[in-house]
């Protein structure tokens, strides 16, 4: 059974921005399984690299869109957003010194950004981008 299930209340109203959150769902529920058989060590780094991507392609379009529309909360979204990419940074330098325990605490930040970013932070931004034909 899956760790945690993409349903509509994660819904940002925005086809692509929804399909690239169900990705991280996919993430976090991978990295899930795998602490479950004890290989959480094992999959660490290619979670890390997914993770590196997904704040280069996601936040970047996410940004983009916000910013082109003139969405007047995009400051604080964008400070958010980079304290996610500073955690992403400390997950990789954790795993240059060699440290392969650190599966626990990616998985916490992630269950606690799916919460309060995704389901809050980003929800904000449905209304403003709909009203511009932005779905
Ligand atoms: Fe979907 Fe603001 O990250």
């Amino acid at each position: 059974m899956p760790l945690v299930t993409w349903d509509s209340s994660y819904s940002v109203q925005v086809k692509s921005f929804d399909e690239a959150h169900q990705k991280l769902f996919g993430l976090v529920n991978a990295l899930h399984d795998a602490m479950k058989e004890g290989r959480g060590g094992e999959i660490l780094a290619e979670t890390v690299t997914e993770l590196r991507k997904y704040t280069l392609t996601h936040f970047h379009a996410e940004e983009l869109v916000m910013e082109r529309a003139h969405y007047p909360k995009l400051i604080e979204h964008r400070i958010e957003h980079q304290k996610f990419i500073a955690h992403v940074t400390e997950f990789e330098n954790a795993l240059a010194k060699g440290s392969t325990d650190g599966s626990v605490v990616v998985l916490a930040v992630l269950k606690d950004w799916l919460a309060n970013h995704i389901q809050k932070t980003d929800k904000l931004y449905s209304g403003h981008l709909n009203s511009q034909g932005i779905h």
